[in-house]
């Protein structure tokens, strides 16, 4: 057995329709392959209908199954709402909602013009918030439950300079994420969320490592198990969550980040660069006074 492998047993998703926000690309593509895979219908959406449909002919051809590619920008209710049409007359129903899609960059925050923090938060925050509003309004009305997942970040709950517009908006998911966990428990809805540490993909390590600071801030060592995470390790979480054995856990935010974030808040986690040959001299030298 391996972290690499997948994790469920087979058909632990069957007949189940998935809706992907940002599904082309990265992990959204990664946990859609997954999906596929034990056996559900997923469909995937971005702004990118040409990226959509190379995933959707590769993801068919390496695994088969039932994928649907949809152009959406999530900022648009209009567009947003055409999706959940679209999958329903396809599908007749859809039972999962995964809140992927996102933007972010790195940049000082006084550097940010108010489109530019704009942009992110109606990207991510209201993007969700989108999503999870017509799907809510959807399965409350058709009288079915359903489940929704929340891709955060670690920061949105201890912050993070830098990339402020993301923290501010994926703190609002996180909150979104428990507000509803309790108030659509009453319509069998079920709101997790899921924040990853480093897990390396072209859209995220791009736009927040660019150039140099790839190597200069290498998130491999900010993380204590010294790697970052493989892509099936987010997919084999996301798919738990997803599916009915994980029916009890409700406005969870599971963390997979290798220890990243506990090293960074843990007062004393520095002292880990003493060398061992300096605690012994230190030691002795505290018993001499
Ligand atoms: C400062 C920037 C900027 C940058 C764009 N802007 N990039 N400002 N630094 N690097 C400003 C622009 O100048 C503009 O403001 C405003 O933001 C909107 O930019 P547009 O290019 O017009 O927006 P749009 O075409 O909607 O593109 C959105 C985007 C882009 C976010 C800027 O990067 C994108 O499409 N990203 C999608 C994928 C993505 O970001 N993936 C990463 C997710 S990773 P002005 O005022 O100049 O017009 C993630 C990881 C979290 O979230 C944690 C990792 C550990
Ligand atoms: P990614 O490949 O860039 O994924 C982002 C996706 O969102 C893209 O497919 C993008 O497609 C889509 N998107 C962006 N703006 C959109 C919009 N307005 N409407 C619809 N779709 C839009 O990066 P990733 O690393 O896989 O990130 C996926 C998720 O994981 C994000 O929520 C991110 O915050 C989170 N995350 C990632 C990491 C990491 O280390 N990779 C760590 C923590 C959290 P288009 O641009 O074609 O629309």
């Amino acid at each position: 057995m391996k972290n690499t492998e997948g994790m469920l047993k087979e058909n632990s998703l069957k007949g189940k329709v998935v809706i992907v926000t940002g599904g082309g690309t990265g992990l959204g593509k990664s946990m859609s392959a997954y999906f596929l895979k034990l056996g559900a219908s997923v469909v995937i959406t971005s702004r990118n209908m040409e990226v959509l449909n190379n995933t959707a002919s590769e993801l068919e051809k390496e695994i088969g199954g039932c994928i649907l590619p949809l152009s959406c920008d999530v900022r648009d209710e209009v567009q947003v709402e055409n999706v959940l049409k679209q999958t329903v007359e396809k599908f007749g129903e859809f039972h999962v909602l995964v809140n992927n899609a996102a933007g972010n960059f790195a940049s000082p925050t006084e550097k940010l013009s108010y489109k530019a923090f704009n942009t992110i938060v109606d990207i991510v925050l209201k993007g969700t918030s989108n999503f999870t509003l017509a799907a809510g309004k959807h399965w409350i009305a058709q009288k079915v439950g359903g489940t929704v997942l929340n891709i955060v970040t670690t920061y949105a709950f201890t912050g993070s300079g830098y990339v402020v517009p993301s923290a501010c908006a994926k703190a609002g998911v996180l909150a979104l994420t428990r507000s509803l966990a309790v108030e659509w428990a009453k319509y069998n809805i079920r709101s997790n969320a899921i924040a990853p540490g480093p897990f390396p993909t072209e859209g995220a390590w791009s736009r927040l490592l660019p150039g140099e600071l790839t190597e200069q801030f290498n998130p491999v060592r900010r993380v204590p198990l010294g790697r970052v995470g493989e892509l099936q390790e987010l997919a084999n979480l996301a798919a738990y969550l997803i599916s009915d054995y994980s029916a009890y856990i409700n406005g969870e935010v599971v963390v997979i980040d290798g220890g990243e974030w506990l090293k960074g808040a843990g007062q004393f986690n520095a002292l880990e660069n003493v060398p061992p040959k300096r605690w012994n001299e230190l030691d002795k030298l505290r018993k001499k006074t």
